[in-house]
């Protein structure tokens, strides 16, 4: 079980001091890649124009381009709302990039009204992310997202 309370404390205290906005989303999916157990695929997809483009990520080589609305990815960016899938195979359009992801968490990275992008979150476990997850790791976005919002630019 992960402490999202100590994640959120530590996100801010790695970030923080950090003015390099690449550098600091690097460091934040190595940070949640290493904390959580059971993941297999950790990144983020940054918004440029209508299609989600990859970012920083930990795991196998991925899918570079998402346009908005298309997966799990897309449907998170269109809707800005977070995606619990407890089975990809169940998503209808889940765009696969790891054969070995079997449940997935997306959540809309929103900084004051603009969506940035989203975090992306794979397991090769079936319905490993529950509503405690989920809540965690939007705390801890939104805490990234408040963070990177006082940069020069996102990615
Ligand atoms: N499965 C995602 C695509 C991204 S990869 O999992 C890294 C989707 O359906 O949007």
């Amino acid at each position: 079980m992960t402490d999202y309370t100590l994640l959120d404390a530590q996100t801010r205290a790695l970030l923080q001091d950090e003015p390099d906005a690449l550098a600091a989303a690097a460091n934040f999916v190595a940070l949640l890649y290493d904390a959580l157990a059971d993941v297999n695929w950790l990144g983020i997809y940054v918004l440029r124009g209508d299609e989600l483009v990859l970012g920083p990520f930990q795991g196998k080589p991925a899918c570079v381009h998402i346009p908005v609305g298309d997966g799990v990815c897309g449907t998170a960016a269109q809707s800005r709302e977070t995606q619990r899938v407890a089975d990809v195979h169940a998503f209808p359009g889940h765009i696969v990039c790891d054969a070995e992801s079997r449940s997935e968490l997306v959540v809309p990275l929103i900084a004051g009204d603009e969506l940035l992008g989203v975090l992306d979150i794979d397991s090769p476990s079936l319905a490993r992310f529950g509503t405690d997850d989920q809540q965690g790791i939007e705390k801890i976005c939104r805490t990234f997202c408040d963070l990177q919002r006082a940069r020069a630019a996102f990615i």
